[in-house]
Order: structure tokens, then C-alpha cells, then sequence
């Protein structure tokens, strides 16, 4: 997608380094970081430079070639992609990633390990990108059915950043916006803040903006007046790991607007690849759940007069905080799982079927 006007992926391989754009300095200035180790590409993944299922997963995979790089002893490559495991816990695409690219290489002799870690984690980025273009074709059906007896403009609201600077491109709950709008949709999306990381303020209307996408931010709580107000037509999130039984870990907050819209009769859909879905878990307590530092909480940043990015703390120094960063969304209140396949029940019978699971 574009970034003034020029198109770029979250992350690529450039002369022997893995490019990616610093999120945490989003969205107001735009860097673009050279990962050379895969000591770098862990710190990326863990202080959020890149960030979102997807992305963290690509990330992960070029991390094995980066550690490749570096030495090509089995024992470095396995300890390294432990560490790259447990660089974040939730999204389960990092394990997910780090697990193909080693099933890949086992058996593959020194000589070509590189050059087959490399097309791997190539092909692990190039099918999210088409799946997450899939979802947009799959969830713009269910946009053009709201429309068809709208005929006016839809309103989504979105949490978090689940745009295509969480992911390789697209994203998943924006590609059906992206495509519903190309298509000449009238589109305009509530943008959920998002506290304490503010992807929401910082990386969605960042990114909608780049491509002219009508948008507003609100503050995380506004959502349920809004939906009270008929103001909501739907809501997209993305998803860190959904269970088979088609519960949806998701950014904090996500719960309670699954909740409002419940009982507003909003539809609560969710986007996601193939890769986010937990076939291994069945119960929400076994989720692993990340809590954060909670500096990001008692802490903001932003720029001052002269355009450089400040941090400051806002509560009273004595208090205490609680950053914990992902909440679980019970099957029953999703409307619908949009993948790349298409849109099924979050349900484990549904989720079975469309990907041919026993
Ligand atoms: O903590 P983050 O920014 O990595 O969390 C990201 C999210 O929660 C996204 O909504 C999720 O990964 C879906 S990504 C397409």
C-alpha cells in the first residue's frame, strides 16, 4: 500500500538485510530500519518496531535467515529460533512461522540452507500478502450486501491496527475496506484510539490516510454510543490467535466492543489468515496472554514544537498500572470469521470445514 504516494510491504530483503519501517516511530516519522542479526530481528518483534500477527510472523521467519547469516550451526539456528518463539506470546503466527521455516530446513545441508531459508521466508510473506487480498475480496461481499440496502455511506469501526502495517500488505480487517472503497464504495471508518500503544490513532489513521480513506479516531470507550446511535454498521477487527472453537484473542478492548455490539445488533466480524488459527488450544485460559511494561500505560509520546518525538508521564508517580495486552472474544459473539478461503461461523465445526480438518 502507499506511503506518500509511493508503494511499499512492511518488510523486505535487500542486500543481505531485512528492511522493515519502524512502527514505533509512526506516524510521525517515517524510518526505514535495517535488521542485519537476528538479535535485531527478535528486539524488533519485541520492543514493536514491527508489530501485529502477521508482520511479527514474517519478521520471525526472516530472523531464521538472518541467524543463518550469521552461523549455520544447528544448535545457533535452534537456540535462536526458541528465542524468536518467545520474543512475543501471543499472536501465534510467530510460532507458527518460526516452526515452517524450521520444518523446511530439517535435512538441508549446509550448503543450501541459506538459499532455501530465504525462499521460504520469501513464500511465508508473498502468501499472507495474497491471503490478506483474499479476505478483502471475501469481506467486500459482506460490505456490498450492507450497501445494497444502505445506499449510503458505511460506517466500520476497527480497534487496534490490523492494516496492512500489521501484516505483509492489505491487513486483514482493513483489505475489505481497501477493496470496498476501490470498488467506489462510500466508506468511513471509526478508528479505536487503542491505549495504551494507540495503534489505532497512530498506525490506522495513519495508514487510511495515505490512502485517502474517510476515517475519525475515537477514544476507546466511545464505541457503544456510537452503536446506540445507529452510527456503526459493522465492525472489523484483526485477531492475534482464534481458537478452533472460534474464540478470538485479540488487542485489549476488543471483548468489550464484541459486548456492545451484541447488544446493539452490530455485526462483529473478524479477518485473519489461516496462519492465526490455533488448532492446538481449546480452552481461552490456556491462550498465553502478554502483559506489557507498564510504562506504556503510565507514559505517552507525541512530538513537541520542533518535530521530535517526546515522552511524558502522565499519571501520579506513586500509582501503579496494569498493562496487560490481549483479551479473549467468545465465539458467540462473532458474527463471522472472514479468511482467505471465505466467511464461516466461529465455530469449530465451521472452521473445520473450510480448512479440511479432521
Ligand atoms: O500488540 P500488537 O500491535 O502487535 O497487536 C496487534 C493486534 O492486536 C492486531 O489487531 C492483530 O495482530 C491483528 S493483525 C492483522
Amino acid at each position: 500500500m502507499r506511503i506518500e504516494g509511493k508503494e511499499y510491504r512492511t518488510i523486505w530483503y535487500e542486500n543481505d538485510v531485512v528492511k522493515i519501517i519502524d512502527q514505533t516511530k509512526l506516524p510521525h516519522k517515517f524510518i526505514i530500519k535495517e535488521l542485519k542479526t537476528v538479535r535485531d530481528a527478535i528486539n524488533a518483534i519485541k520492543i514493536m518496531e514491527v508489530r501485529g500477527a502477521p508482520l511479527i510472523g514474517g519478521t520471525a521467519a526472516y530472523g531464521i535467515v538472518l541467524a543463518i547469516q550469521e552461523n549455520n550451526d544447528q544448535e545457533f539456528i535452534k537456540k535462536n529460533a526458541e528465542n524468536l518463539i518467545q520474543s512475543r506470546p501471543t499472536a501465534i503466527n510467530l510460532k507458527w512461522a518460526v516452526n515452517r521455516m524450521m520444518k523446511k530446513l530439517s535435512g538441508i545441508n549446509n550448503d543450501q540452507i541459506l538459499d532455501v531459508a530465504l525462499k521460504e521466508a520469501k513464500e511465508i510473506c508473498n502468501e499472507d500478502e495474497k491471503f490478506c487480498e483474499n479476505i478483502g475480496l471475501n469481506g467486500l461481499k459482506i460490505i456490498e450486501e450492507i450497501y445494497s440496502k444502505k445506499k449510503n455511506t458505511i460506517n466500520i469501526l476497527t480497534h487496534c491496527n490490523a492494516g496492512w502495517l500489521a501484516t505483509i500488505n492489505w491487513g486483514t480487517a482493513t483489505s475489505p475496506i481497501y477493496h470496498a472503497y476501490k470498488k467506489g464504495i462510500p466508506v468511513h471508518v471509526w478508528v479505536d484510539e487503542t491505549r495504551p500503544r494507540n495503534q489505532g490513532a497512530n498506525l490506522t489513521s495513519y495508514e487510511l490516510n495515505e490512502e485517502e480513506i474517510p476515517n475519525t479516531i475515537i477514544a476507546d470507550n466511545t464505541g457503544g454510543i456510537l452503536m446506540q446511535r445507529g452510527e456503526i454498521d459493522m465492525c472489523i477487527v484483526g485477531t492475534d490467535r482464534t481458537l478452533s472453537t472460534g474464540d478470538v484473542c485479540n488487542k485489549i478492548g476488543t471483548y468489550l466492543k464484541a459486548l456492545a455490539a451484541y447488544d446493539n445488533n452490530v455485526p462483529f466480524y473478524v479477518a485473519l489468515p489461516s496462519s492465526t488459527i490455533d488448532w492446538n488450544i481449546k480452552d481461552i485460559k490456556d491462550i498465553p496472554i502478554e502483559e506489557r511494561n507498564s510504562e506504556e500505560l503510565s507514559h505517552v509520546e507525541g512530538v513537541d514544537e520542533n518535530n521530535e518525538i517526546k515522552k511524558v508521564l502522565v499519571y501520579p508517580k506513586k500509582s501503579k498500572a496494569m498493562n496487560i495486552a490481549f483479551d479473549v472474544t467468545p465465539a458467540k459473539y462473532v458474527t463471522g470469521l472472514i479468511t482467505e478461503k471465505g466467511i464461516c461461523e466461529a465455530s469449530q465445526s465451521a472452521l473445520k470445514k473450510m480448512f479440511n480438518k479432521k
